[in-house]
């Protein structure tokens, strides 16, 4: 059965905005995003969106929906009362474009930051080979769709903008931590890096990061805790960096 709902959309630009209420049709089964696009076509033509996939696999639809960072293509109707106002406002820590439509570039030159997968000197691609334990480790890590609820969430860059510069956040970190536990990576001083290049030390381990995170993956207890300990291991620990890989 349909009800109406009452809706606050955030609209603006980069000079500023405000939120602006609607009421709008729901029907049964539908996401957050469909009441979004339906605005688009009954109420608000102009009003700017970014998606793509509508299943939770292309990160393009992040917002912060009721002050919580979310995937409005994967935020169903049915979590909110029929009597609860939705509000959805853009990500917080990114600056707007457009009303829900943010500019990521911060995560783009961080990924560009993080040195490739350098493969192991005489071994061509084929001939690699490496325990399943491995494989299956950096599969966790390689269901990121880049939604960067994460890189939104952590205080460290939503509180401290000047921090951006020296904190690549934990999508980022995790992408190391990646590199930096595959068998076969040859890049020497991921470790290193991530301390002097990447912030780690300005993770204090709240894991907002991994509460936010539509593909479950276990952010701060997967990848940064155990990267930390690499950097330990890398700056106290010379026996065991001898023999860690
Ligand atoms: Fe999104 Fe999770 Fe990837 Fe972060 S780690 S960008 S929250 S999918
Ligand atoms: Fe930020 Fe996640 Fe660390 S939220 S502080 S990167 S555990
Ligand atoms: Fe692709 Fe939402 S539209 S994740």
């Amino acid at each position: 059965m349909g009800y109406k709902a009452k809706f606050k959309v955030w609209r603006g630009d980069a000079e500023g905005g405000d939120l602006q209420d609607f009421t709008v049709e729901v029907n049964e089964g539908e996401v957050v995003l469909d009441v979004i696009h339906r605005l688009q076509a009954t109420q608000a033509p102009d009003m700017a969106v970014r998606w793509n996939c509508k299943a939770g696999k292309c990160g393009s639809c992040s917002a912060e929906i009721n002050g919580r960072p979310r995937l409005m293509c994967m935020t169903r109707m049915s979590v909110f009362s029929e009597d609860e106002t939705v509000t959805v406002t853009p990500m917080r820590t990114f600056p707007v474009i457009r009303d829900l439509v943010t500019d990521v570039s911060y995560n783009y030159e961080k990924a560009r930051e993080v040195p490739a997968f350098a493969p192991p000197e005489g071994v061509a691609p084929g001939e690699y080979r490496m325990e399943q334990v491995d494989v299956e480790r950096s599969q966790e890590f390689r269901k990121c769709i880049e939604c960067f609820l994460c890189q939104n969430t952590c205080h460290v860059v939503r509180d401290h903008e000047d921090n951006k510069t020296n904190f690549s956040g934990p999508r980022f970190l995790m992408r190391i931590a990646e590199l930096d536990m595959h068998p076969l990576d040859a890049h020497e001083n991921r470790a290193q890096e991530a301390k002097t290049d990447h912030g780690l030390g300005f993770c204090n381990i709240t894991k907002c990061c991994t509460e936010v995170c539509p593909e479950h993956i276990k952010i701060t207890d997967n990848a940064l805790i155990p990267m930390k300990e690499r950097v330990a291991d890398h700056y106290y620990d010379p026996i065991l960096r001898l023999f860690k890989r």
